[in-house]
């Protein structure tokens, strides 16, 4: 990025399947803004991380959802962490970091109503935990969780895309209340990530050719909290595999974003009558009131280490942000994905 060039990232064309490099996005560079730009209640923010979340998928579409599609020729939104370079507002002064959806872009002015100042990280935190654990995809692992799986000691706690920002907050906070937890994963690393660093009881490779087998030799119990990430069929399976008065948190169902014909489960679904399944949808933003409470707890966690992490870093700013989509896609990110921008200490334009 060039000082007085804004380079950002547009959507040029809504897309039927998977995003495709080159059509659906393109750069933009567009003169800087300034100081000179900003308005009473505005601020200037300088991009630092970008946070890369399979929902952005969904907002390309024009359809009715939980938030309105992004218009052609609208930068891409997405949260980030940024600074603030420049202020009208009484709210936030020159050098303060800053959460906002300001969207892929190397700089941003933004109404302060729609900025929040950066958590207080705790001890052994990272200004990119603002993304992750103590951002969107932690709080939403500790919502789904906590308010709708409500595991307990004993009870078989299942996670897809248990390697993910979401699923491996998800795990943990399961094995923190005492409940025997299975990730599912793709590939043999991500599921070794999960047994030996996250200590969960058991990790199964859903790529592998007896992964139905292996669901249902490591739940012979049945599953009692089964947090689903990807939909489809993995779902389905976790449905066949219920218990009685089991819990399903559906956070999200990454297998199926790109289809233009979404799967389901099929004769499974009958156990939610059977096994008298609860099935609940949430949003994050559903529980933004307890947002304070919920990171202190996570806060406590990561700092008495109880809360391990791990993040996937896309070097090359902006530009390089369109290759990122991908990667959340064929899992070649383990935790939190985001593009640096800037790092925090590169140099600010202050
Ligand atoms: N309800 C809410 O408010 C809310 C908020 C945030 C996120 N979410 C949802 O939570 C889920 C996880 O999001 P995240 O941001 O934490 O992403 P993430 O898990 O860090 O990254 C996505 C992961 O999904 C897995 N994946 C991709 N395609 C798959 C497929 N076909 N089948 C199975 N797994 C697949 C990949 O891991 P593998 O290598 O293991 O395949 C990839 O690493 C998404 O469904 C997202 O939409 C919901």
């Amino acid at each position: 990025m060039s000082s007085n060039t804004n380079t950002s990232l547009v959507l040029s064309e809504r897309p039927s399947g998977p995003i495709v490099k080159g059509k659906t996005f393109s750069l933009k560079s567009s003169p800087a803004p300034t100081e000179a730009d900003l308005q009473d209640g505005q601020v200037l923010l300088e991009t630092l991380y970008i946070s890369f979340d399979p929902a952005m998928r969904g907002w390309l579409d024009d359809r009715r959802s939980y938030i309105p599609p992004v218009q052609i020729n609208e930068v891409m939104r997405a949260l980030t962490v940024s600074r603030v370079i420049a202020s009208k507002s009484a709210k936030f002064t020159v050098g303060t970091i800053v959460t906002s959806a300001s969207g892929i872009q190397d700089l941003a002015i933004m109404p302060d109503s729609q900025v929040e100042k950066a958590y207080d990280l705790p001890q052994g935190g990272k200004l990119t935990d603002l993304l992750g654990v103590l951002g969107s995809t932690g709080l939403t692992a500790f919502f789904g969780m906590t308010k709708i799986g409500q595991p307990k000691a004993g009870d078989t706690v299942v996670v897809s895309a248990a390697a993910g920002a979401t699923g491996s907050v998800a795990a943990q906070i399961a094995k923190i209340a005492g409940a025997r937890v299975i990730g599912i994963a793709g590939g043999p690393q991500k599921c070794q990530w999960l047994k030996e660093e996250l200590g969960l009881d058991e990790a199964l490779d859903y790529k592998a050719a007896d992964f139905r087998q292996k669901f249902k030799e490591a739940t012979p119990k049945f599953v009692d909290v089964y947090f689903d990430n990807v939909g489809g069929e993995i779902l389905d399976l976790a449905m066949a595999r219920a218990a009685q008065f089991s819990r399903f948190v559906m956070c999200g169902g990454i297998s199926q974003y790109n289809s233009a014909e979404k799967k389901g489960p099929g004769a499974s679904f009958f156990n939610v009558i059977t096994q008298r399944i609860k099935m609940q949808g949430f949003i994050v933003f559903d529980y933004i009131n307890e947002y304070d409470s919920a990171r202190k707890q996570l806060a406590q966690w990561l700092a008495e280490g109880k809360m391990k992490r791990k993040e996937t870093i896309v070097k090359g700013g902006v530009r390089n942000a369109e290759e990122a989509f991908d990667w959340l896609f064929t899992g070649k990110n383990t935790g939190k994905l985001m593009v640096e921008v800037k790092a925090e200490n590169e140099g600010a334009r202050l």
